[in-house]
């Protein structure tokens, strides 16, 4: 049974499977990516009504460029209807829309989307929902080191002063930016167990939860069995 009073505040999660989930049905890669968003929407709903601070989900990598271009669009189109959709339930669950990465690179339609989501939900004060887009942790890193080194050829800072709390304010997850500190839990899906450039610095101390489950087929249940599992080791090590 999930303890109410233990959940964690912030959980990640890794997205994967959608192509799989598409190639088992014999359906295009793009249906298992709709798939994947309304699994997405009710995982958001079940975060809401657990009382969690913090759900990051892993949307679109650095990386993900390199696929079709018919494949990209379709992705940030599926945000677009999702930002559009469901924005009436966001704003009744009073959740907070965020972004992790660099969202400036996107298309323009789809940044427009998100800009006009963010500006909506900037006052609501429930769940923060952070979509990592464009996001790569390498790249987070790079830009933080800049900001600090910018700080150092100032004079405002000196090289022995950079402390790691500095490193983590300037990560796009860190006070400087979204705010959403590092997370308890990293859930990943599809049966793929590594970080593909996501939250490096920040999994330091993460527990990890590794499922075979395909991305649209994971369930709010299954969501729960997750941070059970996750309770469970936490109160083996509270043990000690
Ligand atoms: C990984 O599956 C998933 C993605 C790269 C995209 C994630 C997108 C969504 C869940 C839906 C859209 C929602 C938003 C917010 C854009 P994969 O394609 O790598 O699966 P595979 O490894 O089985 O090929």
């Amino acid at each position: 049974m999930l303890d109410r009073e233990r959940i964690p505040r912030h959980v990640a999660i890794i997205m994967d499977g959608n192509g799989r989930w598409a190639e088992s049905k014999g359906v295009p890669r793009l249906a298992g990516h709709n798939a994947g968003m309304k699994a997405m929407k009710e995982i958001v709903k079940r975060a809401h009504e657990l009382g969690i601070a913090n759900l990051t989900v892993y949307a679109f990598s650095t990386e993900n460029w390199k696929r079709s271009t018919e494949e990209v669009s379709g992705i940030f189109r599926l945000l677009i209807t999702y930002v559009k959709s469901e924005l009436k339930e966001i704003m009744d669950n009073n959740v907070r829309i965020r972004i992790l990465g660099d969202a400036s690179a996107i298309p323009r339609d789809a940044l427009k989307a998100v800009e006009k989501a963010l500006r909506e939900t900037e006052n609501n004060t429930g769940l923060q929902f952070n979509i990592a887009l464009n996001y790569g942790s390498r790249d987070e890193i790079r830009r933080a080191v800049e900001e600090i080194a910018r700080e150092v050829g100032q004079g405002k800072l000196a090289p022995e002063e950079i402390t790691e709390e500095m490193i983590g304010d300037h990560l796009f997850t860190g006070k400087l930016h979204e705010d959403c500190g590092d997370p308890e839990l990293i859930i990943r899906t599809s049966g793929e167990e590594r970080l593909s450039n996501f939250l490096l610095w920040q999994a330091a101390y993460s527990e990890f939860v590794f499922t075979d489950t395909l991305w649209p087929d994971f369930t709010p249940e299954r969501f729960e069995e997750a941070i059970e599992t996750y309770q469970n080791r936490n109160r083996r090590f509270g043990g000690r």
